[in-house]
């Protein structure tokens, strides 16, 4: 381990269970010497292992539906009292689709389940930033993250109203990062991660397919949870102050790929 978290405090998002990359950014972050809170929604709680991981990192929980602004304050005036003072880093690790969860094929989608999961895996993300933001609850050189996929940009037919959510959340780390790094000198990125066999990522109909392609794609293989974790590190970190404003791929190379001897060996079977 190398101190990079040392001193720092912060809040982290979306840890349901030890699959979960918040759980392992949680694990990595408090080796690194950090202080954190951790939340998620309320419902999450009853069924997560959360409280072990705290338990663990020697932090405490609290509880809050990312869509809810009153959850939201509540979650940023807590953690700086528990932490005795501002905050240095942020993980939003959040995604959901009602569509998804129903079944609903993307070009039958049901509305209300739309406007749902766009709240839930994109709008949160501006939420979390506006209460930082306008209670000055960011120290100088800080650093929030937000993870997504690769969806955003490129066709992936069943990640379904995913991809949407996606590419509103990146924009969402676009816009407001100019405004917190002009004002407040916080950084605001996202990382784009490989497929990761998570419950959310299960949740993606074919999802061994999806995986397996992947794998077979990129160069290095697949990031898995743990290694996104030490990126994710890394941006928190003070070695990477001036970087603001990117989607970030962490996929072993998938993202510039047209296609691998692997997949093409596939093809051309006799
Ligand atoms: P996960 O299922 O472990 O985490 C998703 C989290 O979102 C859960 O902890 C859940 O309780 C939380 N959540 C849902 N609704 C919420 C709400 N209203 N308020 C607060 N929290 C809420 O799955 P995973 O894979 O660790 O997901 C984390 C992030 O990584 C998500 O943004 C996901 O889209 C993204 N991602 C996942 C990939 C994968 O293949 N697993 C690939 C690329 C990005």
């Amino acid at each position: 381990m190398y101190n990079l978290l040392k001193g720092k405090k912060g809040i982290i998002f979306g840890a349901l269970d030890e699959n979960s990359i918040a759980w392992k950014v949680a694990e990595r972050a408090h080796e690194e010497g950090a202080e954190f809170v951790l939340t998620n929604a309320p419902i999450a709680m009853r069924m997560g292992q959360i409280k072990e991981l705290a338990a663990k990192t020697n932090s405490e929980i609290i509880p809050a539906d990312a869509t809810s602004m009153d959850d939201l304050t509540n979650l940023v005036e807590k953690s700086m009292e528990i932490l005795g003072g501002k905050i240095d880093f942020v993980l939003h690790s959040i995604g959901m689709s009602v569509n998804v969860r129903k079944g609903r094929h993307y070009t039958d989608s049901k509305y209300d389940f739309t406007t749902k999961g766009w709240d839930v895996s994109a709008v949160s993300f501006h939420k979390t930033m506006n209460v930082l933001y306008n209670k000055q609850a960011m120290n100088e050189w800080g650093s929030i993250v937000a993870l997504t996929y690769m969806a955003a940009q490129r066709v992936f037919p069943d990640y379904n109203d995913m991809a949407d959510n996606k590419a509103y959340l990146e924009s969402i780390a676009r816009s407001f990062g100019y405004f917190f790094g002009r004002d407040h000198k916080v950084r605001v990125n996202t990382i784009s991660q490989s497929p990761t066999p998570t419950t959310a990522g299960q949740g993606v109909k074919g999802f061994d397919g999806f995986i397996s392609y992947a794998e077979k794609m990129s160069p290095l293989g697949n990031a898995t949870a743990l290694e996104c974790a030490d990126y994710t590190i890394s941006l928190f970190s003070d070695l990477t102050k001036k970087v603001t404003l990117q989607n970030l791929f962490h996929d072993g190379g998938f993202s510039n790929m047209g296609v691998s001897d692997a997949v093409m060996e596939r093809f051309t079977e006799e």
